[in-house]
C-alpha cells in the first residue's frame, strides 16, 4: 500500500469516527490521538521524508492535502458540537417568563398622560394631526409671533422664566406653537399641541410653575366660531362620557379676536347644587377664539380668504374635573397612593 492509500484510508476512518463524537472531550481526545506528536497522521506524514525528490513533489503534496481535509473535518465537527449545544441549552433551559411575579404590583399611567391619550385620540378621530409642543421656545414665537409685541401689556398676564438674555425662554403657552404651525403646515391645518408649559407662578390649589395644555388649531376657508363649539363639545362629550352643553362669554386674548371663554355644563350634576360647578351649572374650562388676522398675516395667510380658530385646553385643569383631584400639585408628586388609584 502507498503513502497516499494509507492517508485516505486514516482520512475516511477519521470522518466515519467523527459522526460518533458528541462532546468537546471526546473530540479534543481523538483530536490528540491522530494530530499529535504519536497521533497516526504525524506518523503516517514522517513516512514522506524517505520518498524520492519527484514522489514527495507529487505524492507527497497531495498526502498533504489529505491532511488539510482531516484538519478540517475536526473543525466541521467542533462547530457541529457547538451548534448542537446552544440548541440543547435554548430547549432545555428555557423559562416560563409569563408566570407572575407573586407580589408584583400593578404599573399605572399617570393621570395627565391617561386624560391627554383620551384627548388625543378624539382629536385624531375628527382628522386632527399632532405635534408636540416645544418646551423652550424664542421670544419671537412665544410672544411676538402672537401678536403680543414688547411693549404690550399683556406680557404681563404670564409671567415667564427667561433664559438669561438669549432671547429664549421658557414656553409659557403651547400658542407658542401657532407661528410654527402656520409657517409649515399647508392649509387645511388640523392639528393639535399638547406640550407642557412653565409660568414663574406660586403655587396654590390650582396653579402649578409646570403644567399641560393642549393646543388646537385649525385653519381653512370659511372657518367659524361654530367649528369651535362643534369639536370642543365632541371632545368634552367623549372624555365625560355623556352629553356636555358648550357656553361662550367674551375673553381677552391678544392672539384671538373674537376671543372667548368657553363654559362646560357641569358633568357632574344636573343644575342642581354640586361642589364642583358652585350650582351654577357652568364651568369655565376652556379659552379659545378666532386666530386674530394679525397672527395669520405673520406668516403670509391671507386672512381676507382663510380663517381659524385656536383653543388651548389645560390638561390640568381637565384631569382635576375628571376625576375629582382637589391639589394640582399631586401631579408632580411621586406619592404612590395618589398615582395608584389610575
Ligand atoms: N394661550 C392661552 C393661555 O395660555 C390660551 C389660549 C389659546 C387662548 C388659544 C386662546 C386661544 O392663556
Amino acid at each position: 500500500m502507498s503513502l497516499l492509500d494509507d492517508a485516505r484510508d486514516l482520512a475516511d476512518t477519521v470522518s466515519r469516527h467523527l459522526q460518533s463524537i458528541t462532546t468537546d472531550e471526546t473530540l479534543t481526545e481523538y483530536r490528540g490521538d491522530i494530530l499529535w506528536k504519536n497521533g497516526d497522521l504525524t506518523k503516517l506524514m514522517k513516512g514522506i521524508k524517505d520518498l524520492s525528490d519527484s514522489e514527495k513533489r507529487t505524492i507527497g503534496k497531495d498526502v498533504n492535502i489529505v491532511k488539510d481535509r482531516i484538519i478540517e473535518a475536526f473543525e466541521t465537527r467542533r462547530e457541529a458540537i457547538a451548534i448542537a449545544s446552544i440548541e440543547r441549552s435554548i430547549r432545555e433551559e428555557y423559562e416560563d417568563m409569563s408566570i407572575p411575579y407573586p407580589h408584583m404590583r400593578g404599573t399605572h399611567v399617570h393621570p395627565l398622560t391617561r386624560v391627554r391619550r383620551e384627548v388625543e385620540d378624539v382629536f385624531v378621530r375628527m382628522g386632527f394631526s399632532v405635534r408636540e409642543s416645544d418646551e423652550i421656545t424664542t421670544e419671537y414665537a412665544n410672544f411676538d409671533a402672537v401678536n403680543i409685541p414688547a411693549t404690550h401689556p399683556a406680557r404681563d398676564m404670564q409671567d415667564t422664566f427667561w433664559l438669561s438674555d438669549t432671547g429664549y425662554v421658557l414656553a409659557t403657552q403651547t400658542s407658542c406653537m401657532q407661528n410654527t404651525i402656520l409657517r409649515d403646515t399647508p392649509i387645511p391645518i388640523r392639528t393639535i399641541i399638547p406640550g407642557r408649559v412653565f409660568r414663574n407662578e406660586a403655587v396654590d390649589a390650582t396653579h402649578e410653575n409646570t403644567f399641560y395644555q393642549v393646543e388646537g388649531i385649525v385653519v381653512d376657508r370659511g372657518i367659524h366660531l361654530g367649528h369651535l363649539k362643534y369639536c370642543l363639545q365632541t371632545m368634552l362629550s367623549e372624555i365625560f362620557q355623556k352629553h356636555i352643553d358648550i357656553r361662550m362669554r367674551p375673553g381677552f386674548f391678544p392672539f384671538v379676536e373674537p376671543g372667548v371663554e368657553l363654559d362646560s355644563s357641569c358633568p357632574f350634576c344636573d343644575g342642581k347644587w354640586c361642589r364642583i360647578c358652585k350650582h351654577s351649572w357652568w364651568i369655565e374650562l376652556v379659552p379659545a377664539g378666532m386666530i386674530h388676522p394679525n397672527v395669520l398675516r405673520e406668516w403670509g395667510v391671507d386672512p381676507e380668504i382663510y380663517s381659524g380658530f385656536a383653543f388651548g385646553l389645560g390638561l390640568n385643569r381637565l384631569a382635576m374635573l375628571k376625576y375629582a383631584i382637589d391639589h394640582i400639585r399631586l401631579f408632580m408628586e411621586p406619592d404612590i397612593r395618589f398615582l395608584s388609584q389610575f
